[in-house]
């Protein structure tokens, strides 16, 4: 039942900016894993795969989300990968035991076919370098055959493998969690600090355009957070525009209070690597700010058991398939809304993952794509939430779970895109039985009217979506409206909301 009775207040200021949002910040991630390339992006025999092999559902679905940018290879696989067994005739390219994931990798799809599906898709590629097994020859080295115009060897052997024009790839990872003891070749922080510094100066040497990030903890629980951070950076300050966050969540206490509130932990996260990287700003009386790149985040626990069973060194094996529900998809929301809010810092955010693995998007073999649930509020973010993003005053009833105190009821946040005059307000209602009823003062935002107000709510948490329907799915009929530069709306209870305004013409 939708009982009315909480009220929440919000004011909106076209000059209260937080900051223009990099597109990057909602990106995506591609890993060689489970069915994420291969069943996935990539799937010769499947009646809707193009003349390369790339699924079109898929990539219609992928431009739906408009993803700006692709994490590749990896993730944990990378920490392992050979970058030259991935490129040239595929008929000579060799089956290699992925010791990542414990499965076989054929190596049918490497650095230029993922470009290729990445051009079509309109994304740009945010390409890993092993620091794992490998070091600062094999990553200079990829640098000048993705980069280079001609006339080197690498650049040269690009070249004669069909791709004449360099890929021009702007942002790349120094490895994939390095401080994790899971990882291929896990590092100290010392060790890895060093090594990161040293492949960041010859990278840059090869084309001093490129961006990079430094791996950061793998999430807010390892033992060494905090220390790693400060260590790494040390290291590489002077060499580096970004250090990487991650982050899984999951309803393992199936307390759905205490399971929307986690975000709030997740901004502690963000405050903690941004106090860091000015700690080290400061120290080395530094100039420019380290910015954030939350490059791994979702929800991911639901195929935890299943992954205990998989057949070792099978290829592309259903591997961490998580079917999402409803209450996960508005975790997702609150995710999105706190990486907006830190949008000054957080440059770059890559959903983890895209096709199959922890995915929004799901294919069946021989089968349709579908989309989880989490899908909505990811696409509602690319789509309507670029411009800038606004820091809004909101005053909200609160409550109290299991780990968080004075957790606001209301989550919200809202983007401007001055060049279309459009303003959309992201908001989730956190309360499990009572609409809530939001007042939102948008002041000198004058001459804007209400456009859509989009709601996702189902009356089961446990909802999921399948091949076979999508209950899970947004509708407009939500009851938004402005009146004298107040914009009333009721939040159903455990809602994702999109509430767009628009410049009356
Ligand atoms: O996204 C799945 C895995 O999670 C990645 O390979 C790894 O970086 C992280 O632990």
């Amino acid at each position: 039942m939708n009982k009315m009775g909480q009220k929440a207040k919000m004011v909106l200021e076209k000059d209260f900016k937080i900051s223009e949002i990099d597109n990057r910040i909602y990106g995506s991630f591609i890993e060689h894993l489970g069915r994420a390339v291969y069943g996935g992006i990539y799937d010769p025999g499947h009646p809707q795969a193009d003349e390369n092999g790339f699924r079109q559902d898929v990539m219609e679905m992928v431009k739906e989300l408009q993803v700006p940018i692709v994490r590749y290879p990896g993730g944990n696989f990378v920490s392992g990968y050979n970058w030259e067994d991935g490129v040239g005739p595929v008929e000579n390219r060799p089956r290699r035991l992925d010791l990542a994931w414990r499965t076989t990798e054929t190596n049918e799809i490497g650095t230029n076919e993922l470009m290729k599906w990445a051009k079509l898709v309109n994304a740009d590629v945010n390409m890993a370098v092993n620091l794992g097994t490998r070091g600062i020859d094999a990553a200079r080295n990829l640098v000048e055959y993705c980069n280079h115009s001609g006339g080197s060897y690498y650049s040269d052997l690009r070249i004669s493998h069909g791709f004449k024009e360099p890929h021009k790839i702007k942002t790349w990872c120094l490895g994939n969690e390095m401080d994790g003891p899971w990882q291929i070749g896990h590092k100290t922080a010392e060790e890895y600090g060093r090594i990161a510094a040293e492949a960041a100066k010859v990278m840059k040497w090869v084309d001093p355009t490129i961006e990079l990030v430094a791996c950061g903890s793998s999430g807010r629980g390892m033992p060494t957070f905090a220390d790693w951070e400060a260590t790494v950076l040390d290291h590489t300050y002077d060499h580096v525009e970004f250090i990487s966050l991650h982050q899984y969540y999951g309803n393992r206490d199936n307390d759905i209070s205490n399971y929307l509130a986690m975000t709030l932990g997740m901004d502690d996260f963000i405050r903690s690597v941004i106090s860091i990287a000015d700690y080290i700003k400061a120290k080395k009386r530094g100039k420019k700010n380290i910015n954030l790149s939350f490059d791994e985040w979702n929800v991911w626990y639901h195929s935890n058991d299943a992954d205990k069973k998989i057949q070792p060194w099978s290829i592309a094996p259903t591997q961490l398939e998580d079917h999402y529900n409803f209450e996960d998809a508005l975790l997702v929301g609150c995710m999105l809304i706190t990486l907006l809010k830190h949008a000054d810092r957080i440059k770059i955010a890559c959903l983890a993952q895209l096709v199959n693995v922890i995915a929004p998007i799901m294919t069946e073999e021989n089968g349709p794509a579908w989309k989880q649930t989490i899908f909505y509020p990811y696409m509602h973010a690319s789509v309507f939430g670029r411009g800038v993003s606004l820091n809004p005053i909101i005053s909200s009833p609160k409550y109290d779970s299991k780990d968080f105190t004075d957790v606001h009821y209301l989550e919200s946040t809202a983007v401007y895109n001055e060049e279309k005059e459009q303003l959309t307000i992201f908001a989730v209602n956190r309360h499990l039985t009572e609409g809530l009823e939001l007042e939102c003062d948008i002041r000198n935002f004058d001459g804007y009217e209400v456009m859509e107000h989009i709601v996702l709510e189902n009356d089961d948490l446990k909802q999921t979506n399948s091949a076979k329907g999508t209950p899970v799915a947004p509708h407009s009929n939500g009851n938004a409206v402005i009146d004298n530069g107040l914009v009333s709306a009721v939040l159903p209870k455990l809602s994702w909301n999109v509430i767009r305004l628009a410049k009356r013409k």
